[in-house]
């Protein structure tokens, strides 16, 4: 459970309306359906803050969430805006933004959250940079090592500080109630388990669940919880990463969650399989783990697209 209590002497504005807490949300018909994106425009044209002098927001575009991102155009802030059933998720991340600003990893700022009726609306300080998934494979891996160094950092931070658990026990019961909706997305999917049942796939990770829980209580940290690249910054001239960004799953789980990530969703961009045992080498290193878990790492990999839907 997330003890977090709303910060109580920052102005944030919390216009009452719909009980978002108790919204369930489904990114998949969020995502699929035209309509409800106008929809949810027309509502960000009212929840958006009006800019001074010459500012605007662009739209960036709508993320994989189903939220819809906009740039101020000077770069100094990013707002996201949520549908209302998407808006307990949203509040999830400014949450996260907040306590994680404190600790100055680079991690957004939050600038403002608003929720009502229409939706949610939390615009952050932008994070200098661009995205990693936008570097060549050369340029990904001279950031490389600074990326690896900012998880460090992040999952250094004593777990006993951090409100937000995120557990394989209730991410387990998420990919369960996913798999349960036939919601899961199988672009989301390793080609290689596109043509198995949801279901089979499910199955095959629940054996591995007692043995894995026993592992996370030996290795808990806090995770990112999304550690793919485009929510990873990087200067593009100095090629140093610098922070983090999208923090709503973020929480005390197994360090192999984020590794997992890291390592997976950059497969497809090294060119050759010694660029990818040097970053998965230099990761390791940076991390003091002597002794990669590779079937670790397979199930975490495994298990995350099963959590979206
Ligand atoms: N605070 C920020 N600083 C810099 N860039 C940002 C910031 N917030 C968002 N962006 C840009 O907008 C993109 C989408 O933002 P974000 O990842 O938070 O949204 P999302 O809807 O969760 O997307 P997805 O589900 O695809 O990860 C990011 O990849 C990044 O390019
Ligand atoms: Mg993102």
């Amino acid at each position: 459970m997330d003890q977090f209590q709303n910060p109580g002497d920052r102005a944030y504005t919390q216009r009452s309306g719909t009980d978002f807490l108790s919204c369930a949300f489904s990114k998949k018909s969020v995502r699929s359906n035209h309509k409800d994106r106008m929809n949810l425009n027309n509502q960000a044209l009212t929840l958006l803050p009006t800019l001074p002098g010459r500012l605007e927001w662009q739209l960036v575009n709508q993320g994989e969430s189903g939220d819809i991102v906009y740039r101020r155009s000077d770069g100094q802030a990013f707002a996201k805006i949520a549908s209302p059933p998407r808006a307990a998720a949203l509040e999830s991340e400014f949450l996260r933004c907040e306590w994680l600003s404190a600790w100055q990893i680079g991690s957004p700022e939050v600038l403002d959250w608003v929720k009502s009726d229409l939706g949610g609306c939390l615009i952050t300080t932008g994070v200098p940079g661009i995205p990693a998934d936008e570097l060549s494979a050369d340029s990904l891996m001279t950031a490389w090592p600074s990326i690896a160094t900012k998880f460090r950092q992040l999952h250094q931070i004593p777990v006993s500080k951090c409100p937000f658990e995120r557990k394989l026990s209730s991410v387990f019961d998420l990919a369960t109630d996913v798999v349960g909706r036939n919601a899961v997305n199988i672009d989301f999917l390793d080609p290689a388990d596109q043509n198995t049942s949801f279901d089979q796939l499910l199955d095959a990770l629940k054996t591995e669940v007692p043995l894995r829980t026993r592992q996370e209580t030996q290795d808990l940290v806090v995770c990112h919880g999304d550690a793919c690249m485009p929510n990873i910054m990087v200067d593009p001239v100095t090629l140093q990463c610098t922070g983090i960004i999208d923090l709503g799953r973020l929480g005390v789980a197994d360090r192999y969650t984020d590794l997992a990530l890291l390592l997976g969703n950059t497969r497809e961009t090294w060119l050759n399989d010694q660029q990818e045992s040097q970053a998965f080498e230099l990761l390791f290193k940076t991390l003091g783990i002597s002794n990669p878990d590779r079937e670790r790492l397979a199930f975490y990999l495994r298990l995350d697209p099963l959590t979206w839907g």
